[in-house]
């Protein structure tokens, strides 16, 4: 099942979309250490150094992104904290990641679109952003969180919040409890959030989200 958030009560909007994916990943990571978390799609850094600092000493975030740009970027930034040893970027697209992690991933963060500031031409794209979705939930541990930031504004946008969407219809509700947050009117362009909880028998507590 799919719970929507927001079409009534507007949707949330830019940097408070992050900022509520920020709170839901914060609240899984509390007290785990040593796990791995994914930033399928690194850019100028943020979330990578968001994740690092959570995972603690024996964790261990792996990236990925297409652009040296963007990972050049996200390097800069680790180096301005105590985190960056805990950090694998990868110029890799995020659709292989499979040939990259082979363990279970307690979080991964996918923010979708283009690089601020950057290249407005290189997008995440619907096929490949599916791929990796795809792999991300196969590789996730119960109880595990994936958020996807997904934006609409831009040529291709709508395209890929609707296959995203249908990704997440064609999970199995014994197996994934989904969330679309602040989607608003669905046939508009704000950012909205999606947040995936892997179910199973191993999973504990349910996240508030
Ligand atoms: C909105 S930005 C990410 C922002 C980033 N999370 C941050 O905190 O700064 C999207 C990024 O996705 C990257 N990207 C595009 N296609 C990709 C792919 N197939 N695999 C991985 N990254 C990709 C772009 O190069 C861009 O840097």
């Amino acid at each position: 099942m799919m719970v929507e958030e927001g079409a009534a009560s507007g949707s949330v909007r830019g940097g408070r979309v992050t900022a509520r994916a920020h709170a839901l990943v914060r609240a899984r990571m509390r007290g785990c250490e040593g796990v791995i978390a994914l930033d399928a799609t690194v850019g100028n850094g943020h979330d990578t150094v968001f994740l690092a600092e959570r995972a603690g000493a024996s964790g261990t975030v792996i990236g990925f992104d297409v652009q040296e740009e963007a990972l050049a970027k996200a390097r800069a930034r680790l180096e301005e904290t105590r985190f960056g040893g805990r950090v694998e970027l990868h110029c890799l697209g995020h659709e292989r990641m499979g040939q990259v992690i082979r363990d279970s991933v307690t979080v991964a963060m996918f923010n979708l679109g283009y690089l601020p500031g950057g290249d407005k031409t290189v997008i995440t794209e619907a096929g490949t952003t599916v791929k990796a979705l795809t792999q991300a939930f196969g590789l996730l541990a119960e109880g595990g969180l994936i958020t996807v930031v997904v934006y609409r504004g831009h040529a291709g946008g709508k395209e890929e919040a609707e296959a995203v969407k249908r990704f997440c219809a064609s999970l199995n509700e014994s197996a994934a409890r989904v969330r679309i947050i602040g989607e608003g009117d669905s046939a508009g362009e704000t950012p909205f959030l999606i947040a995936i909880e892997k179910r199973g028998p191993g999973a504990g507590a349910k996240l508030e989200m």
